[in-house]
């Protein structure tokens, strides 16, 4: 298949939302990541994204939505807490998990009682849903196991002859995938960290939500998981990453006694020149947005000059950065040194 990677304009817009309602995918921006989008309705529109991707079948898609109206049959309930959720970050990068509504296909709830949806921000992602005039089922637009793209570009080196279009939006402004939150339970279960933080949703909805375990720690192949993404491995480059945490001298002193080839580091801004290999900076520490920002676009960097050893100044975890160091524990498999004794 040929792959058409073009600008957003009005007529790209509507001929993606011809090929989606004619049961193609197509790649599209949004302000997190980008994704690979179809008709949330069409059971084999939505299974040529599970193909594209190499995506387990047990993975359920989030369904995107633009205008509330179009919850109608995504959801099966929208109560009270979740209004007042959307009202605070909706358009933007805040999943709901929900009961599930009668029309979605089957695919895109991975046969799940329950479905994700989200109303995104990106002014493309919203002409795009509009023009195929159907919510779309979109999970993120890499291979499997890859990092997220940010740009057209990286979606376009991962999906080459596997869809008809991507729609180039410029560079993604978050970075980062969408916060997901469930619903389901009395309780609100924080089941992937991202750019709307458990602090700003805990303000809105006035009490403390959960955080489900498997943010921060490895899951066990039998363990039961509330949000089947959280077991596969993630966001992997080729080269093998070692997250140290501790202070900038503790690490600098860590790396200066190694004497590997193609060796990396992921330091925060400034550090780079003070470091005894070469460095990429990856944000200022503590800015979480910042590091979100670039996390992905360096990962795949360092794939594109043959990095085979990386190690990573370990990020906070809290606000932004927990979004930030829930990606990097699983890009390193949960490799994780404690340099310094006190912490
Ligand atoms: O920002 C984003 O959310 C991006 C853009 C494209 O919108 N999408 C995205 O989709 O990151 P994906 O498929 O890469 O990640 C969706 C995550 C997966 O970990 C999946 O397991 C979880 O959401 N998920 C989806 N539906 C679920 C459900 N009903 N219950 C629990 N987890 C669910
Ligand atoms: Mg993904």
């Amino acid at each position: 298949m040929k792959t058409l990677l073009t600008n957003a304009d009005q007529q790209n817009i509507q001929y993606a939302g011809e090929l989606l309602r004619q049961g193609e995918i197509v790649a599209i921006p949004t302000e997190t990541v980008y994704g690979i989008a179809a008709d949330c309705t069409n059971q084999s529109a939505v299974e040529k994204i599970f193909l594209a991707k190499g995506r387990p079948q047990d993975n359920p898609l989030i369904v995107h939505i633009a205008s509330r109206n179009m919850l109608e049959g995504v959801v099966a309930r929208f109560p009270s807490r979740a209004q007042k959720l959307a009202d605070a970050f909706w358009p933007g990068p805040l999943t709901l998990i929900l009961p599930k509504g009668e029309k979605l296909c089957a695919a895109t709830t991975a046969g799940l009682d329950s479905v994700g949806v989200r109303f995104p921000a990106h002014p493309v992602a919203q002409a795009v849903i509009l023009a195929a005039g159907v919510p779309l089922s979109a999970p993120s637009a890499n291979i499997s196991g890859k990092p997220s793209p940010t740009s057209a570009e990286d979606v376009f080196s991962d999906m080459d002859g596997r869809l008809p279009l991507v729609l180039d939006g410029g560079e993604c402004n978050a970075g980062v995938e969408s916060t997901v939150l469930s619903l389901l339970d009395d309780i609100p279960v924080l089941l992937r960290p991202g750019y709307v933080t458990k602090e700003q949703i805990e303000q809105v909805l006035g009490a403390p939500i959960s955080v489900a375990k498997a943010i921060c720690e490895q899951v066990q192949p039998q363990e039961k998981v509330l949000s089947p993404g959280m077991k596969y491995r993630h966001y992997a480059p080729e080269a093998e990453l070692v997250l140290l945490r501790g202070s900038f001298a503790e690490f600098a002193d860590y790396v200066g006694g190694k004497n590997e080839q193609n060796a990396y580091c992921l330091c925060f801004d400034g550090e780079e020149d003070k470091l005894p290999m070469p460095a990429f900076p990856y944000g200022k520490e503590g800015d979480g947005a910042a590091q979100a920002h670039s996390i992905f676009k360096l990962l795949r960097h360092l794939d594109k000059i043959g990095a085979q050893k990386v190690y990573v100044r370990c990020p906070q975890s809290q606000g932004v950065s927990l979004a930030v160091f829930n990606r990097l524990l699983r890009a390193a498999a949960f490799r994780i040194i404690e340099l310094s004794h006190k912490n």
